[in-house]
């Protein structure tokens, strides 16, 4: 057993995704939870300033005596997976565990994945799929406006803004059979109802943060670095702490949160 919090980092609220999923998983566990809001959207970046931005953003969880730490990011995890590998806390990325869920669907339907620009230029995921899964139907979209525009509280599935978005951003998926499509983006979970009702109600939606809180979880147990007390949370935001704090309660029904100050650090 070992009572140290497990360290979450994000661009913004798109994290707690992987939060609530760990709290659902482990409620034994403490939390600290670094949202980098003043920072994002992550999104964009290249791919040195992601990986200068995973070495801070881990350097400042760090500093809480942490077991291990999250990337409940899909940019970083994609961007950033030798930094992630040689880190001295234990630290995870959520494309690992997205790929082995979606190489397990079984039949020949495409497989697909929406997230961040990087992330999709990555290759980390589609690339990786098609090495995996030869003679499958891969299709990657880029969402560039999903994040931020969530970030920006967008999120409610009747939001005009949202739903103007989502249309014309997955217009070219509509209609597509796939035997999965991976939210590769942690933020996209907030607005999967919207996402569902663009698509349709059947779309088969795979969580990248629900894949990585598994795999975390599983590593905490076979490891036996599981906590055993009722589960303490802290939250750091670099940016807009009030925006946090009214999302942060209701998404994890947890009452009411109160966000730390995080340093806005340079690059
Ligand atoms: N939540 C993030 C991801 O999973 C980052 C979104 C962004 O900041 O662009 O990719």
């Amino acid at each position: 057993m070992d009572n140290r919090p497990v360290g979450i980092y994000d661009s913004g609220i798109g994290g707690l995704t992987g939060l609530r999923a760990l709290r659902q998983l482990l409620p034994g566990e403490s939390f600290v939870f670094f949202s980098d809001s003043g920072r994002m959207p992550y999104g964009p970046r290249p791919r040195e300033e992601l990986r200068t931005i995973a070495r801070q953003d881990m350097d400042f969880l760090a500093q809480f005596h942490v077991k291990a730490i999250l990337a409940a990011c899909g940019t970083i995890s994609s961007a950033a997976r030798p930094v992630l590998a040689a880190y001295p806390v234990p630290a995870f990325g959520v494309v690992d565990p997205a790929l082995d869920a979606l190489c397990a669907v079984p039949g020949d339907r495409p497989l697909g994945v929406i997230a961040t620009a990087a992330s999709i230029d990555s290759g980390e995921f589609t690339d990786a799929l098609r090495s995996r899964c030869p003679g499958r139907e891969i299709i990657g979209v880029p969402c560039p406006e999903f994040a931020p525009i969530i970030e920006a509280g967008h999120i409610s599935p009747g939001d005009p803004l949202l739903r103007d978005c989502v249309a014309r951003t997955l217009e070219g998926i509509r209609g597509v059979e796939f035997g999965a499509l991976l939210l590769g983006c942690t933020h996209y979970g907030i607005i999967e109802d919207a996402i569902r009702d663009y698509l349709g109600p059947d779309a088969p939606l795979l969580s990248a943060s629900e894949c990585a809180a598994r795999a975390l979880r599983d590593y905490l147990v076979q490891n036996d670095l599981t906590g055993g007390e009722p589960g303490g949370l802290r939250f750091f935001v670099s940016g807009d702490r009030a925006a946090f704090e009214r999302f942060a309660g209701p998404y994890l029904e947890c009452g009411p949160v109160h966000a730390e100050p995080a340093p806005l650090m340079e690059l």
